[in-house]
């Protein structure tokens, strides 16, 4: 039998554990006679056919090291920004230099977007596997992402040096955590440090339900306030306007609510400070969440996910993505995932619980 050839790419936002798996794909796929080419920056790798070949020496020293040793970008196949031509559909190349290095698979690491990457490539005859990663939690079909457990241990390790800050200048003390769409990161981490009002996308807030919640513990003598702010959480009266552009154009709302440059926990800070009198900080912990050393449980994952892809390539078992559902590693249909987004469900278990110690979620 000839010797099996892989590729594999990072996409999307980097995040801690991505070279955890690409280890515990590569390691694996060695142990079962395949050859691994690794594809640099996304799929624009691939379209412009540079690679390195992921040897035993390239593979190793990296379980533990941030970022990627291939480099990301968020460049889609289908429409890639290709200097003076604008974007162009890069598809055909993308599929032909598959060809040219005589692929038998294509393992794509991502969040949402590389899931319908992959499964446009898979559309195009390609085989293809996908793992799960971003710091966001919010992919579909699995109970986990690599990625969200580091993060949440920064986030968590922020909000923890926030509160002595806080309490000595008797301050409100906004931390805004990422998240554009879904909550998880804000809220997981706001209930491990403790922090008093939780602010997700998925529950829109009452301004004057957050500021009677601070007010509450000025009554009973805590002078001072933290609040875990999802850069994505928005007021009631912005979820019902966001609601009207929905109807009307969906994409292009959400497109600039991403691209908008007004800080929402700034914006928050300004209106408590009037409602309450006390006065308001903001601290935006933006990249550092997705910096780093992964954790020990992130590396792990990204290794039982890794290898468990491994097996499925040997197997043949393409079209999937390797998904975590409790010990197991189990493939999902690409076309179950792709273009879903797990977001926080309003009876989730942590919420029920940070509700049931007194955390507001401005509701
Ligand atoms: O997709 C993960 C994520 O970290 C989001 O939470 C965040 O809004 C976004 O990436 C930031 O992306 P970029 O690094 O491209 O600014």
């Amino acid at each position: 039998m000839t010797q099996k050839v892989i590729g594999i790419l990072t996409s999307g936002g980097d995040c801690p554990g991505l070279n955890a798996a690409i280890r515990g794909v590569g390691k694996a796929a060695h142990s079962l006679d395949m050859q691994v080419l690794g594809y640099l920056d996304g799929f624009r790798g691939l379209v412009e056919n540079r690679f390195k070949r992921l040897d035993s020496y390239a593979l190793s020293g990296i379980l533990t090291l941030g970022g990627t040793i291939l480099g990301t970008s968020r460049d889609k196949p289908y429409r890639m920004p290709v200097g003076a031509l604008g974007t162009m559909d890069m598809t055909p190349m993308a599929v032909e230099n598959y060809h040219k290095q005589h692929l038998d698979a294509l393992v794509c690491l991502g969040g949402g977007g590389t899931q319908k990457n992959a499964l446009h490539l898979m559309k195009q005859g390609l085989n293809v596997i996908t793992l799960p990663k971003t710091i966001d939690n919010d992919v579909a079909k699995t109970d986990v992402t690599f990625g969200f457990d580091t993060a949440m241990g920064v986030a968590t390790e922020a909000i923890d040096r926030l509160h002595t800050t806080a309490e000595s200048h008797h301050r409100i003390i906004i931390v805004e955590i990422m998240g554009h769409n879904a909550g998880w990161l804000a809220l997981g981490s706001g209930i491990a440090g403790g922090a008093d009002v939780i602010l997700i996308p998925e529950i829109p807030y009452d301004i004057d339900k957050v500021a009677e919640a601070v007010l509450h513990r000025s009554r009973i003598g805590k002078r001072f306030s933290i609040i875990a702010m999802a850069e994505g959480a928005l007021s009631r009266e912005e979820s019902a306007a966001r609601g009207k552009g929905k109807k009307k154009k969906k994409k292009q709302a959400e497109e600039q609510a991403e691209c908008s440059t007004e800080s929402v926990s700034l914006k928050l800070a300004r209106r408590l400070e009037s409602l309450t009198g006390l006065e308001s900080r903001v601290t935006s912990l933006g990249h550092l969440q997705r910096g780093g050393s992964p954790s020990p449980a992130d590396r792990l994952l990204a290794t039982r996910l890794g290898t468990a892809c491994a097996q499925l390539l040997s197997e043949e078992h393409y079209g999937v993505m390797v998904a975590a559902r409790g010990e197991k590693c189990v493939p999902v249909p690409l076309e179950e995932v792709a273009g879903k987004r797990k977001i926080v469900p309003l009876d989730h278990s942590w919420i029920v619980s940070a509700r049931m110690v007194g955390t507001s979620f401005g509701d």
